[in-house]
């Protein structure tokens, strides 16, 4: 597959054709090697049913073809044209409230709507046979960021008959489901499939956990089947493209695991100073090296930066402009966890529509400002950097296990109101993260067996295939953690009735559990060891544990419970399981992944001052480290052994503020 540095999402159709030319070349000049088009303009192109209007977009790519630009064209399914809307005004999706949602934004679709797939097939037939043999369409994204915009989307009737059909497929007959589901409970048994509808807005507010996890997993499944059911059309028309979709982090809706099966490579859209984050002077660093680190998984190799933050943001309400620096800071962060690609969002800013004020590299008159000369100033310095690292690692000796489906369990119960899964996670992320220790992240499906640490939170839904396996990890030797609210449930959802929780991992633990306590407005305060004054707060939880084999690390040091073991190790095989019973505060997410990685006998990559990343990549034996300052003042690092400045310039020993330097060391 062909290697691009940097690239563009572009939309000549919201600029005259006069401009184009001058765009390609000042594109060029840049180092911009490709571009991503066509993903919202279906009106155009297809101005009523059948009759496909391509030229100007075939002049756009002629025009980037003769600057030796290639293209990703998107399907434009994400935004069906006003015609077919009027044709087929069933196709709208409809909320939670059983209301319709209309047109005039984007996503105003339902995507298991049979009228809709027809349409869609039509369009995309079409639109695939076009371009199938273009030299310069190299791939291919279908709609644009699944599961977005969509919020809990969409309960129509629709909807509701294919859920029908997928419920038939897993459980064959309604007594099987009635059991899964528990529908005991307040006269819910269903006397047939076709009595079931999606898990609308009740007149009591509950919903049966079990019919709402199964109706994610189903909404996941759709999503997954939608995108396959053009990837399908795609791959047929042109074997010779590829096919990548631009997802978003930690988003939830589809699960990322499925969708990734059917993409040669993972894309994600990183806006790390989007207006929609509350508090703009935060530092989330951490949290975007997570989130890259993450879609890193979703392939288990290098990925692309399909939209990534060129400019102050903001729809209605806008974000904070970018610090001098902070743009090629923000491009690089996604290099160092392995972007392979980076193509910024947008080429220019938007003069019409909903994101006028989501700016691109360009101002709205196209004249370069600050953001386009520092972006531009990046991609000299960092183009031949990132041709000698694409498709480098690393492969980490640390992981974290994220689960769709443990996180669909707590969306539906999070037991504490600011309790949230992913948050969880990242309290182990984050301590990992000021530590300096490359992470990655692992799905339950994943082997894990090499990782010398794996942190497991919240394994909530316990089947039999899933405590065997984590049971072998750490018999072999791996060094496992598990928490609160562990092997409580089955995979339909209902609570485990026998034995003792973590059920059927409580002799792995070497403890059970004899009741909780949801700390609320509370805080929970832990003691590590047997040292006064080493004390820690929690938050959101506390198991109260009776230990049989296992050694207590660390006990509780407020309420009735007090002294009672909040962080336990047991010994089982050749490796240890951990269990920790709250949610720890950073203090004590430090405390415990500190005392896994000496367990381990492992060390960060190196030391550096708070806001200063280390992060590494490795390809051919070639280490590559890279120190980002998220800071807005100069930071001192000093150069680690064996390293030398990637540029061959002398090393200072200051990071300038917003500042990046790369390093190498031969193995
Ligand atoms: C998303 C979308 C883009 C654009 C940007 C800015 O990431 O994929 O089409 O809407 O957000 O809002
Ligand atoms: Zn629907």
């Amino acid at each position: 597959m062909k290697h691009y540095t940097f690239g563009v999402d572009y939309y000549p159709e919201h600029w005259p054709r006069e401009r184009w030319a001058t765009d390609a070349k000042m594109m060029r000049e840049m180092g911009i090697e490709v571009v991503r088009m066509g993903e919202f303009s279906w009106a155009m192109f297809e101005p009523s049913a059948g009759e496909f209007h391509f030229e100007t977009l075939d002049e756009a790519i002629a025009i980037l073809g003769r600057e030796g630009i290639d293209v990703i064209l998107g399907t434009p399914t994400a935004a069906p044209p006003a015609w077919i809307i009027e044709q087929n005004p069933e196709i709208q999706p409809t909320n939670w409230h059983g209301h319709q949602r209309f047109f005039g934004g984007r996503h105003h679709d339902c995507q298991s709507n049979p009228v809709y797939r027809e349409h869609i097939r039509r369009y995309v037939t079409a639109f695939a046979a076009h371009y199938a043999d273009n030299p310069h369409v190299m791939g291919w994204q279908v709609d644009n960021e699944l599961g977005n915009s969509h919020g809990d989307l969409c309960y129509c009737p629709s909807c509701e008959k294919r859920f029908r059909r997928w419920l038939k497929e897993k459980y064959g007959t309604i007594e099987e489901l009635n059991r899964a589901w528990g529908t005991a409970f307040w006269s819910q048994g269903y006397p047939d499939f076709e009595h079931i509808h999606a898990p609308k807005i009740t007149a009591a507010w509950g919903q049966n956990p079990s019919q709402d996890l199964d109706w994610r997993r189903f909404t996941s499944d759709l999503v997954c089947e939608f995108h396959q059911f053009q990837a399908d059309i795609l791959r047929k028309a042109a074997p010779d493209k590829w096919i990548t979709h631009n997802l978003m982090g930690f988003s939830s809706k589809p699960s990322y695991y499925k969708l990734g099966e059917q993409l040669d490579f993972a894309s994600h859209d990183q806006y790390p100073g989007g207006h929609f984050h509350a508090r703009h002077n935060e530092y989330r660093a951490d949290w975007h090296a997570a989130e890259l680190d993450f879609i890193r998984a979703v392939k288990q190799k290098s990925f692309w930066i399909m939209e990534q933050q060129s400019g102050i943001t903001g729809w209605e309400i806008l974000g904070r402009t970018p610090r001098p620096g902070q743009l090629g800071l923000w491009a690089m962060q996604c290099v160092a966890h392995g972007a392979d690609t980076i193509v910024f969002f947008r080429w220019r800013s938007c003069a019409m529509g909903t994101e006028q004020y989501w700016h691109g590299l360009l101002p709205h008159n196209g004249v370069p400002g600050r953001y386009f000369r520092e972006v531009a100033a990046f991609m000299k310095q960092y183009a031949p950097l990132l041709r000698e690292i694409s498709g480098a690692g690393p492969k980490a000796e640390v992981a974290i296990l994220r689960s769709y489906e443990q996180e669909y369990a707590f969306q539906i119960q999070p037991h504490h109101p600011q309790h949230s899964y992913i948050q969880h996670l990242a309290a182990y992320y984050k301590a990992l993260h000021r530590a300096n220790v490359p992470v990655d992240f692992v799905g339950e499906h994943h082997d894990w067996a090499d990782y010398k640490v794996l942190i497991a939170p919240l394994q909530f839904l316990m089947t039999p295939e899933m405590a065997e396996k984590l049971r072998a990890y750490v018999q072999r030797g791996g060094r496992l953690l598990l928490t609160w609210r562990s092997g409580v449930k089955d995979a339909t959802n209902l609570c485990h009735t026998e034995g003792a929780v973590p059920c059927m991992v409580d002799d792995l633990c070497g403890l059970a559990l004899a009741e909780y306590d949801c700390l609320r407005d509370a805080e929970g305060k832990v003691l590590w060891g047997a040292q006064e004054g080493e004390a820690y707060s929690s938050r959101h939880w506390c198991d109260i544990v009776e230990t049989t084999t296992a050694e207590t690390l660390a006990t509780y040091g407020h309420d009735f419970y007090a002294g009672t073991p909040a962080v336990t190790r047991n010994a089982f095989g050749q490796g240890a399981a951990y269990y920790v019973g709250t949610t720890p505060g950073d203090e004590l997410a430090d405390r415990i992944t500190a005392q896994l990685l000496a367990d381990a006998h492992l060390s960060p990559l190196m030391e550096t001052p708070h806001g200063v990343e280390a992060v590494r990549r490795v390809k051919d034996g070639r280490t590559y480290l890279f120190l980002l300052n998220h800071n807005d003042h100069p930071a001192h690092a000093d150069l680690p052994a064996g390293f030398r400045t990637w540029d061959g310039a002398e090393w200072t020993g200051e990071l300038t503020p917003m500042g990046v330097q790369v390093f190498v060391k031969e193995a």
